[in-house]
């Protein structure tokens, strides 16, 4: 519907009729106006398939919901690093949608992961902004494609489910707009979502659904959302100040009391009634993008989604290791299935995005064709203790085969929504597992379920570890197919497995300040933080083996020295030298040689999913722009680049960096400053320009060169010049003119020279 139609429809309204517009009729539906023809819309979760509840709604995943089919949770999908297969997901969803008459999906999720206890993280994508929006811009599009909403989720710095519902996140402007803001950001301005769900928690003391500064400055008039803000499900706080500050859609319903509180302060005149009719203007809109794009025809064909599902598991599960190609086994080779996930795999998480699976396929029941499988459960999901029974069998199992592979991972009570995960381990009884089957079999993989990292203290006596995280109803078929060859795998690491929990930059205070958030590692999240510190870690940022080899070689740059307002074309060969087709995730990071404050040792600035035939190379190229060398700059309130010179690395990881070239970029903006009598004489220094009039101040004093160059030239007459310039560096003006009785009037001339 145009604009114009839109508002006159809004004027038709009353002004209860308006503020009704703005929550929820029930759990999932907008109130309908039938007077107007208005008719009531559903939203429904979202993110990795459709949970569409018919009768009573919960968020918390308990309550009943249609049969749908469960995909990849996003911890895992993410991991396939390939745009076209999350926009292959957003398509399937916005179909199944249409075919449930569901106008908005709320995902994708896309919250940072800042640590590795956020019991989230399996819904969300990364511990990096530029994988997590380019793959939520692709979802986005693809459901998007088919006519029906998404809702990025949860703006803004939602990071943890210690005191979701209350918390304040404390971050800092810089750490906000390189990574949490930067997470939605280019999702926001390039995939155009209808909807952006604002999260529950305060960002800096300010509830986030009453943010103006983030649903409003940033949101639509930097970013151009033009769809409507919809709170979490119970977000919202203070109604009218929310109204104000952007949030547009409250949901699920108030039962009334909002929308009277609504209709008061437009009465009383707290509430500009223009203010409400934006609103409703916004939801209408993008009730009618939906509406007039029906498709009566769509089938959710439940078989057809499946192995899209299956599908995007085989492209994102992580082979982590594989001593000796271990992997693939051989369909003739006696193999053991060992583990409770083996029958029942862990495949999705717990709370709003909680699926009712129509089919689920373990590895066991992908394997009943080939009669070499052994199977012995090894452990139950419930306990911690190890069942001596079980252990014995297991190892019998495993004794007899020519190799076992052990089906491990977290159980559902270990990490959910609503809650934070306490530490890293496995439960008990796997780990000792592990041992006893080591003693006598040496040929072991491990085949991980878990929504987010694991300590494995038997990771070096393992061979082979394939990494599913969550993978969906389909898990077992994927994980048959990667253990036997049918598929190579291709899969990445989103995020940085840590050895231990305390080594995370989070750890000390993680959970422990009370209801708040302090983001006090800043920008160095994640491989940031550790590739900044060269810790050693058990699997980098970016690892993922696969059965074939890929060797990169002629990296090229456009230019060797650049101005931060041009662009720099990157290209490298990549070739598959192995004997089997196979995908490559080629990784560009680019890193700040010297830099003088803090930035992380290096950042991925693009990424490239590419499929090469045995034998075949292919040259992969990249444009960078000013965004790949800059931070935010807090003084410009604005990106700003450094003059300096940056290696642009090209890696398998974040670790294994197999090419690299300098370019040197040249800033054409001066960060402004303010001298006072309390400038250093090294903020004089760094600005050469300026020399000229604290020379004119000041001129040699006591035998001390006012000019570093001088300084430099004299430096090899001894230490003690290095010493006196060190002590000037950091003096300050007024120390100067104390110590040479200058004159008010002549200090001041001279600041506002050097202002000038
Ligand atoms: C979750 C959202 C979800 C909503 C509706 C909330 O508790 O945080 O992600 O979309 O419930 O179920």
């Amino acid at each position: 519907m145009d604009a114009e139609k839109i508002r006159d429809l809004v004027k038709q309204m009353t002004l209860e009729e308006k503020a009704g517009m703005c929550s929820g009729a029930d759990f999932w539906h907008t109130k309908s106006v039938e007077r107007l023809g208005i008719p009531s819309v559903m939203l429904s979760d979202g993110p990795h398939g459709l949970r569409k509840q018919e009768e009573k709604g919960d968020h918390l995943g308990m309550g009943d919901s249609i049969e749908a089919v469960c995909f990849p949770a996003g911890c895992l999908s993410a991991s396939s690093f390939d745009r076209e297969m999350l926009r292959k997901l957003g398509e399937t969803l916005g179909n199944e949608c249409q075919a449930e008459n569901v106008s908005v999906i709320l995902g994708p999720a896309m919250n940072i992961k800042r640590s590795p206890l956020c019991g989230r993280n399996f819904e969300y994508y990364s511990e990096d902004p530029l994988v997590s929006t380019e793959l939520a811009a692709a979802y986005i599009e693809g459901v998007q494609s088919k006519h029906v909403g998404t809702s990025p989720k949860h703006f803004l710095a939602n990071n943890q489910e210690h005191y979701r519902l209350t918390g304040s996140s404390e971050v800092d402007e810089r750490t906000l707009r390189e990574l949490y803001l930067a997470s939605f950001e280019g999702a926001v301005k390039n995939a155009k979502p209808w909807t952006v769900m604002g999260s529950y928690n305060r960002v800096n003391g300010v509830f986030a659904t009453e943010n103006k500064k983030y649903l409003t400055d940033v949101l639509r008039d930097e970013w151009g959302f033009d769809g409507y803000v919809v709170s979490d499900w119970g977000a919202v706080n203070e109604r009218v100040p929310g109204l104000k500050a952007g949030l547009d859609l409250e949901m699920p319903s108030s039962n009334g009391v909002n929308d009277r509180k609504i209709v008061e302060a437009v009465q009383n005149g707290e509430l500009d009634e223009e203010i409400l009719d934006r609103t409703c203007e916004r939801i209408l809109d993008v009730m009618y993008r939906y509406l007039e794009n029906r498709d009566e025809n769509a089938v959710f064909d439940r078989e057809k989604d499946h192995d899209t599902a299956e599908k995007i598991a085989e492209e994102s599960m992580v082979l982590l290791k594989n001593d000796d190609g271990l992997l693939p086994f051989d369909k003739n080779q006696k193999i053991a299935f060992i583990g409770h996930y083996a029958k029942e795999p862990r495949y999705q998480g717990g709370g709003s995005s909680h699926i009712h699976s129509s089919r689920v396929v373990s590895a066991l029941e992908a394997a009943k064709e080939n009669d070499n499988i052994l199977f012995a459960q090894g452990f139950t999901d419930d306990a911690e203790e190890n069942d001596p029974a079980l252990v014995e069998e297991a190892v019998k199992a495993a004794q007899q085969a020519d190799a076992a592979v052990l089906f491990l991972g977290l159980p559902e009570r270990y990490e959910s929504e609503g809650f934070d995960r306490k530490h890293m381990k496995l439960p008990k009884c796997q780990n000792r597992l592990v041992e006893e089957i080591l003693k006598v079999q040496k040929n072991v993989a491990v085949v991980l379920h878990n929504g987010s990292p694991v300590e494995m203290p038997w990771a070096d006596q393992i061979p082979a570890i394939l990494e599913s995280y969550l993978a969906g109803e389909a898990v077992g078929d994927a994980q048959y197919r990667i253990l036997f060859g049918d598929v190579n795998p291709s899969g990445k690491l989103a995020e940085t497995f840590p050895l231990r929990l305390e080594d995370n930059p989070t750890y000390p205070y993680y959970g422990r300040e009370g209801e708040d958030a302090v983001y006090r590692e800043g920008v160095l999240v994640g491989y940031r933080y550790y590739d900044t510190k060269h810790m050693k870690v058990l699997f980098p940022f970016g690892h993922g083996l696969s059965y074939t080899e890929f060797e990169y070689s002629d990296l090229e740059l456009s230019a060797e020295k650049m101005k931060d307002t041009d662009t720099l074309q990157v290209s490298v060969i990549v070739k598959n030298t192995g004997n089997r087709a196979g995908k490559e995730v080629v990784q560009l990071y680019v890193a700040p040689k010297d830099p003088e404050f803090v930035r992380p040792e290096k950042e991925l600035r693009a990424f490239e999913k590419i499929s090469l035939e045995p034998g075949e190379s292919r040259k992969v190229t990249f444009t960078l722009g000013k965004r790949a060398f800059a931070y935010w700059n807090v003084m410009l309130h604005d990106w700003h680049v450094v003059s300096g010179e940056y290696e642009i690395l090209i890696g398998k990881s974040s670790r294994d960096i197999v090419q690299q070239k300098a370019v040197q970029v040249e800033s054409t903006v001066t960060v402004p400053y303010t001298f006072t009598k309390n400038s250093t004489f090294g903020e004089i220094f760094k600005r050469p320009e300026k020399m000229q009039a604290v020379m004119e101040l000041f001129g040699a004093m006591g035998g001390v060169p006012m000019d570093p160059d001088t300084v430099k030239e004299q430096a090899g007459e001894g230490e003690n010049m290095e010493m006196m310039q060190a002590m000037l560096m950091y003096s300050p003006i007024r120390s100067m003119v104390g110590f040479m009785g200058l004159e008010d009037e002549k200090v001041e001339a001279v600041l506002a020279k050097l202002n000038e």
